[in-house]
């Protein structure tokens, strides 16, 4: 892991339309996450979160700015990459609200499916897939499908399909949104477990109070700019 690596964000902004109607979403962002970190980013509804991650996991393009993921700059004011649907397959785990599993595959293909696709051969994938499922402590329903998962074991399968490729950088928009707070807590758990063990970089966007005080820090944004707010800090020790 080189010195860079991790998310650096610098001076970006997003504008969406033009002329009168036009919408700064962000206006010169600043954030970094060093690998092996995992922070929160909070604010107000419409405060630009979901642009934020959007241009991070180069689902839009920002209209200008800097941002690097995992040591390589990815846009320099236009992107600096050939093929964004490749990174984003390769490079990112996303984890949002609903855990969006391919109903008519069982949770170890689910999770095997992303190396799959990157061009691993099957039985090793499935071997990546079975020990994250263990380390996520539910491999013993590798066989089941997604209807027969309990809404806490869908959503570990789906942190497990996020980091199946190692990704250098997780983006989760509310993981914890349709759990209770234990479930929420233990999810965090992981997040903080997995980013020290695999040395990822995860920004977390999130209302969720119960959580909060599990982040070392905190970005707020408000009217598209990022401050940075210490973190309680208290972490999850239990
Ligand atoms: N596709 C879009 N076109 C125009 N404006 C948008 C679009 N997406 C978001 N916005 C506007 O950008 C601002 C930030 O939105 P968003 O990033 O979704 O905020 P948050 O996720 O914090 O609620 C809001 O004013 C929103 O209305
Ligand atoms: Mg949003």
């Amino acid at each position: 892991m080189g010195l860079g690596a991790g998310i650096h964000l610098e001076g970006v902004s997003k504008r969406y339309g033009a002329g009168d109607t036009a919408v700064d979403a962000l206006k010169d962002v600043n954030m970094s996450v060093a690998p092996g970190e995992v922070v929160g980013l909070i604010g107000p509804s419409g405060s630009g979160k979901t642009t934020l991650l959007k241009c991070l996991g180069a689902v839009i393009e920002p209209t200008r700015g800097r941002m690097t993921l995992g040591g390589e700059v990815i846009y320099d004011n236009g992107w600096q990459i050939d093929d964004r649907r490749v990174l984003r397959r390769d490079r990112i785990g996303f984890i949002f609200q609903a855990p969006y599993l391919i109903p008519f595959l069982d949770a170890i293909d689910n999770v095997a499916l992303l190396p799959m696709l990157a061009g691993r051969p099957n039985a090793e994938a499935r071997a990546r897939a079975r020990e994250l499922l263990e380390a996520l402590d539910v491999a013993h329903r590798a066989q089941a499908f997604p209807s027969e998962l309990s809404g806490g074991e869908q959503q570990r399968v789906s942190i497990a399909r996020a980091l199946a490729n190692r990704p250098p950088v997780i983006l989760a928009d509310e993981p914890t949104a349709p759990l209770d707070s234990e479930r929420g807590l233990a999810v965090m758990r992981i997040l903080h477990q997995l980013a020290g063990q695999y040395q990822t970089a995860i920004i977390v966007v999130t209302h969720d109070e119960k959580i909060i005080p599990t982040f070392k820090r905190i970005y707020a944004i408000r009217d598209g700019r990022t401050v940075e707010e210490a973190g309680e800090g208290r972490g999850l020790s239990a």
